[in-house]
């Protein structure tokens, strides 16, 4: 009688061990906007990206040594699907059909009543990071939409993914420079010390 009530109770246990990490694991992404691919497989222009989360912004970033540059460089606002960044601060994963949205804009300043610094003015491209592993040999996938294109095809691994993989912070990403996701990190770190 012992061993079957210790057996229940261990069988009871492995049950709500399971259903807990299952629960920790895939937390639902339901509602969110996933890639659409047109019959040739090129991607769709996403165009809801405004209302995604803002993880970040930079300004006139730049992978060379010498700037031959007078202003401040280009702006690049980036943002990422609501339940993707919901699932990352469950999990610290970024789930299947992420995207990333980078919309660029070039500076102006002195308009209005602006005498100082730099402020967005001409929207020039959106380019986009989307994590498909059905689609995409290497998982990720990097895409530039122009002004308004309304499909693109993957860039060759070279031109992209080389650089992301090599330098992105977690999973291709560069979270080093989005202080939103970097706050998720730091409050999971801290969690795991308590
Ligand atoms: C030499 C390195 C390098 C190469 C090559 C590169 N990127 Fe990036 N990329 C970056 C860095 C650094 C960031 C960080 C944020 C920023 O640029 O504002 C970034 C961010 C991004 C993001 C935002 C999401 C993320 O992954 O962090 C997208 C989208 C993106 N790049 C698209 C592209 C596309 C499209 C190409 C190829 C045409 C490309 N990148 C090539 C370095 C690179």
């Amino acid at each position: 009688m012992r061993i079957l009530i210790v057996s229940l109770l261990a069988t009871a246990l492995t049950a709500i061990v399971a259903v807990g990490f299952t629960y920790r694991d895939e937390p639902s992404t339901e509602g969110m906007t996933v890639p659409q691919y047109d019959e040739d497989g090129a991607l769709l222009r996403p165009k809801d990206f405004h209302t995604w989360v803002f993880v970040g912004a930079s300004i006139g970033l730049s992978y060379s040594e010498e700037s031959k540059r007078s202003g401040p460089g280009l702006f690049h606002n980036v943002y990422m699907q609501p339940q993707a960044y919901q699932y990352y601060v469950k999990t610290g994963k970024f789930p299947k059909k992420t995207m990333f949205a980078m919309a660029v804009y070039k500076p102006t300043q002195k308009a209005s009543i602006n005498r100082q610094g730099f402020f967005e003015d001409e929207f020039v491209s959106l380019e986009v990071a989307l994590k498909d592993h059905e689609h995409f040999d290497e998982g990720w996938a990097y895409f530039d939409f122009g002004k308004s294109r309304d499909r693109a095809t993957a860039f060759p691994k070279e031109r992209c993914h080389s650089c992301h993989s090599a330098h992105g912070a977690e999973d291709n990403v560069f979270v080093q420079f989005y202080p939103v996701l970097q706050e998720v990190k730091k409050a999971e770190k801290a969690h795991d010390e308590q």
